[in-house]
């Protein structure tokens, strides 16, 4: 049996937050003077790859995207289109792409050396936005269902 054998895995919940505080400091020592230093270590907070921007006509929100930057161990990461939704009365009016347009940018300057977004087989109009977004379509993408 080995050492790491020992070790349970678990989902981080928010109970956990005073023991992750104290690793994350020690993690992050000589940065004592840094304002992030005196956060809590949150595992609800831990969702700063995401980012949601919203389109709003007056104070009505009719549509949003959603983006996660994905660090990469190399540095430069990837982007990911995780939602992007317009409503129906306000689509074909250039809202789709105000809002990629704002995503690429907060992406771009993440330094991601690419942007991905999956499309469903029938998703004809979505196909049809993102290439005229200027997007190119894979044709090679392996994925493991786990459901
Ligand atoms: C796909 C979607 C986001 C597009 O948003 P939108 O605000 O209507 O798109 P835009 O007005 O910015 O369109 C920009 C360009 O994309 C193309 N385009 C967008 N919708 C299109 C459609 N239904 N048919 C053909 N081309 C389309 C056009 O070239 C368009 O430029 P044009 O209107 O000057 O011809 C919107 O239809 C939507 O929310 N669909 C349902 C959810 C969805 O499929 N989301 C994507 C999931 S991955």
């Amino acid at each position: 049996m080995k050492d790491s054998d020992k070790i349970g895995i678990k989902a981080a919940v928010d109970n956990d937050a005073d023991e992750l505080t104290y690793l994350y400091r020690k993690l992050y020592k000589g940065d004592e003077d840094q304002e992030f230093f005196n956060s809590k270590a949150i595992p609800s907070y831990f969702n700063s790859g995401s980012k949601v921007f919203v389109a709003k006509d007056g104070n009505k929100a009719v549509g949003f995207i959603w983006v996660i930057y994905y660090e990469h161990i190399k540095n430069k990461g990837i982007g990911i289109i995780e939602e992007l939704y317009i409503d129906n009365n306000y689509r074909r009016k250039g809202i789709g792409k105000k809002l990629i347009l704002k995503a690429v940018g907060y992406l771009k300057k993440k330094q991601v050396i690419a942007i991905i977004v999956t499309t469903g087989p029938h998703m004809e109009n979505a196909k049809k936005f993102y290439k005229a977004m200027g997007f190119k379509i894979s044709r090679e993408w392996f994925y493991y269902p786990l459901s």
